[in-house]
Order: C-alpha cells, then sequence, then structure tokens
C-alpha cells in the first residue's frame, strides 16, 4: 500500500469514551487517515485498555480510517483473529511478547493485512534484525508502554536514526512508527529523525480543538 508519509496517527486511549465516535469523526475531520488503537491486556503492561468492540465501533465512525491496532497483550497469537474480525488493516505485536515472532507475523500477514514489530525502550533494534525483511512496519516505544500522557524517552531520536540506517542497509521497505509522548513541541524533530507515522494520544485528544490540534500537528509534519 501507498501512503502520503509523514501519517499522524492518534490514540483513542486519550479519547473522550462517552462520546468517542465524535472524537474520532474531529480526527478525521482534521485530515487523519489513520487510527491507532492500544489494546492492553494488564499482563504484558499494568493497564488494561479496551477489546475488538471498540476497534469495531471506531472503524464503525470513520470507515475510510486505516486500523492501526497495537496489541500490548501476553500471547498475541490467540486473539488476531478478533482483530481482523472488528476491522484492523495493521496489527503489531511486540518483540518482547513473541517467542515465535517469524510465526506471528506470518500468522497476521496470512488474514492478508499488514503486520509490525514493536520494540520496547529497554529492546535493542538488533533483537529485531532477523525479522526486518518480513515485516511492513516496526513501531518503537518512545515511552514504556501502558499508558498515555507520558514524556518522550530522548534516546528514542538515536533509535529511529539507528532504524532508519538499518532499513537502507537491508533494502528493506518498512515503514517506521514511533509511539508515546509525540507532541506539538518534539513532533517536527521526530519526523526528522526518521518517523513515518506518528502516534499522538494525549496531545489530540486532551485539546480543547481536536480537529485544530491536528492540523496544528500535520501542518508541522509538512512544515
Ligand atoms: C502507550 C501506547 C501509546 C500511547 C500514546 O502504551 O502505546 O500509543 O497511548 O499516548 P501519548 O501520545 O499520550 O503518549
Ligand atoms: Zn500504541
Amino acid at each position: 500500500m501507498d501512503f502520503q508519509l509523514p501519517i499522524l496517527a492518534p490514540s483513542i486511549l486519550a479519547a473522550d469514551f462517552t462520546q468517542l465516535g465524535s472524537d474520532i469523526k474531529d480526527c478525521v475531520d482534521g485530515g487523519v487517515t489513520w487510527i491507532h488503537c492500544d489494546i492492553m491486556d494488564g499482563h504484558f503492561v499494568p493497564n488494561i485498555s479496551y477489546g475488538p468492540s471498540i476497534v469495531k465501533a471506531a472503524k464503525k465512525s470513520a470507515p475510510e480510517a486505516f486500523m492501526d491496532v497495537h496489541l500490548m497483550i501476553e500471547d498475541p497469537d490467540k486473539f488476531v483473529d478478533d482483530y481482523v474480525q472488528a476491522g484492523a488493516d495493521l496489527i503489531s505485536v511486540h518483540y518482547e511478547a513473541c517467542p515465535h515472532l517469524h510465526r506471528s507475523i506470518q500468522n497476521i500477514k496470512k488474514h492478508g493485512i499488514m503486520a509490525g514489530v514493536v520494540v520496547n525502550p529497554a529492546t535493542s533494534l538488533f533483537n529485531i534484525e532477523p525479522i526486518l525483511e518480513y515485516v511492513d512496519l516496526v513501531l518503537i516505544m518512545s515511552v514504556n508502554p501502558g499508558f498515555g500522557g507520558q514524556s518522550f524517552i530522548e534516546s528514542s531520536y538515536e533509535k529511529l536514526q539507528e532504524l532508519a540506517d538499518l532499513r537502507d542497509a537491508g533494502g528493506h521497505g518498512f515503514l517506521i512508527e514511533i509511539d508515546g509522548g509525540v507532541s506539538l513541541k518534539n513532533i517536527e524533530k521526530v519526523a526528522e529523525a526518521g518517523a513515518d507515522v506518528l502516534v499522538a494520544g494525549s496531545s489530540v485528544f486532551k485539546a480543547d480543538d481536536i480537529t485544530a490540534r491536528v492540523n496544528e500537528l500535520m501542518g508541522k509534519l509538512e512544515s
């Protein structure tokens, strides 16, 4: 699939769940094309978020949006089918949660959707080198997974550049996604460091005017 890069992917974890549909619509009205869905099970990460039914509802409120599903759960292979049925266009699994990562990636791709691998802040990129040729996207966590509203871990800039170098050296075509602590203050620097897809939760949904904030963030990406 061809995408117009860079992409802003709002994480609905930070949305107002009493009006999730209208919050998502506000994002789409601002030009958003990807919606980031954070699935947490209270085991792999110390928080529980939501499941397939919310992904399905989000897809219903923005049928044309690309659903970017980030599984922060143990044994993700068991749940891939549920998220495919819910409308996922891409499913990312954590390197740290998949003892048989090659099989997990194939298990996602067999559904005809995109597959991504995620690395936590303390995980070296050299752990995922063998899988780079098989994935459509690599997600670098710039916060410790489990919660929105955290601060961007500064060493993520270097990790982004390292990953871009690995992609060039290997002739790979995967997208590079960054997730956690992206805001108006750092979004340009994060994009310059090599991010193709930038997740933003609280900086989008905690704004007074979501559409205006999306315009602001996307304006900085276009500049
Ligand atoms: C954290 C999630 C992130 C988070 C982003 O575990 O993977 O997607 O929701 O939220 P902000 O942008 O507020 O850090
Ligand atoms: Zn996420």
